[in-house]
């Protein structure tokens, strides 16, 4: 067979099976059959100068051409195909974004406490106070000295108090938010009006304890603070978490570092204050008491300012008043839970009541 009939047979069979190739990967595969490195035709091309000069030129031309044709078709082929499977995977992939997540993910809530202890937040922050927190692992100093308690105070002992190991005396977990008022005031010079949010551990656990729980606390040191301040203070408080007919009282207490000390109810919101429900019966909540305690407070001792006089709080000038929350207690109080370590159990049944 001479060159060009050669060609032309090289052409009429790629030409024919490029006309049948159904997909572009086919079409990658005769590209390469017919016109890669080890094709015959190529080879063909680079062999004219071995071919007499008289044939050189003709079969130059011819293989020259049947390459560009068979180049054209394949790219001519491939395009068509290309556009035709690109359609076909964006029907075949088309995703109705529209449609719910499966399974739809739940959206989830905050943890009651965490949702309380916001909510006690928001009720401060809008009474001009401001968030301070402190560290879990304190000094006796700021958690006991300087909170005047006396050396004999039983809250001292390794019975209710955990005592950090290896730091002699000197370190606990701290038992209430109480030591940061003395970390505030050696800080920041009066006036101060600060709450403190935090997590707090005592050696009890049963159902109205647990080692470890939450607290509030709360510092307004000025010139002029009084009792009455206090009072009204925690007023806006209880009413603004327990409804707005609420009323508080402040009952005669002992709080080392207050001098008064009480304790503070709130009128009982589940019987209006009144101790007995519609039916005449006994209200649960306060057990007839028409009040409930929810937290204790008093005046700053001036012991206690001793302790920062020298960061500019001199007891002959300045007064404040203190108070301290459970978290754990404002939320039982409020939603009626009734057993404190529902709050640890993780059981979603539980937490799905709440928000
Ligand atoms: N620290 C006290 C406790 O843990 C609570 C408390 C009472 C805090 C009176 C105060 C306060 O600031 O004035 O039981």
């Amino acid at each position: 067979m001479s060159a060009l009939d050669r060609i032309a047979a090289i052409e009429a069979e790629a030409l024919q099976a490029v006309g049948a190739a159904m997909t572009t990967a086919e079409l990658e595969e005769l590209r390469v059959r017919f016109l890669g490195r080890k094709a015959e035709l190529p080879n063909l091309l680079r062999g004219v100068s071995n071919l007499p000069p008289q044939e050189r030129g003709a079969v130059g031309k011819r293989a020259n051409e049947a390459r560009k044709s068979i180049e054209a078709r394949v790219e001519a082929a491939t395009a068509a195909l290309a556009t035709a499977e690109l359609d076909a995977r964006l029907a075949a992939d088309r995703v109705d974004v529209t449609l719910p997540g499966d399974p739809p993910r739940p959206v989830g809530r905050l943890h009651l406490l965490t949702a309380t202890r916001r909510e006690i937040e928001d009720v401060f922050l809008g009474l001009g106070f401001s968030i301070a927190e402190g560290p879990e692992v304190e000094l006796v100093h700021y958690n006991f000295d300087a909170l005047n308690h006396a050396p004999t105070h039983p809250a001292r002992g390794r019975s209710d108090t955990f005592y950090v190991q290896g730091a002699g005396d000197d370190v606990v977990l701290r038992t209430h938010t109480s030591p940061m008022q003395i970390r505030a005031m050696e800080a920041t010079p009066p006036p101060i009006h600060i709450i403190v949010p935090g997590r707090v551990y005592r050696r009890d656990s049963d159902a109205t304890h647990t080692p470890q729980f939450h607290q509030v606390e709360g510092l307004a040191v000025d010139e002029d603070i009084t009792l009455a301040d206090l009072k009204g203070t925690l007023l806006a408080f209880a009413r603004a978490i327990f409804g707005e007919e609420r009323e508080v009282r402040l009952r005669p207490h002992f709080f080392p570092f207050t001098e008064p000390s009480v304790e503070v109810d709130v009128s009982c919101f589940n019987c209006s204050g009144t101790g007995s429900l519609r039916d005449g019966s006994r209200c649960p909540l306060c057990k007839g008491t028409a009040w409930i305690e929810i937290l204790g407070a008093g005046m700053v001792d001036p012991n206690v300012f001793g302790y920062v006089r020298e960061h500019g709080y001199d007891p002959e000038r300045i007064q404040g008043y203190a108070f301290g929350m459970g978290v754990e207690r404002i939320a039982m109080l409020k939603h009626g839970v009734p057993d404190l370590r529902l709050f640890y159990d993780n059981d979603l049944r539980f937490l799905e009541q709440f928000g």
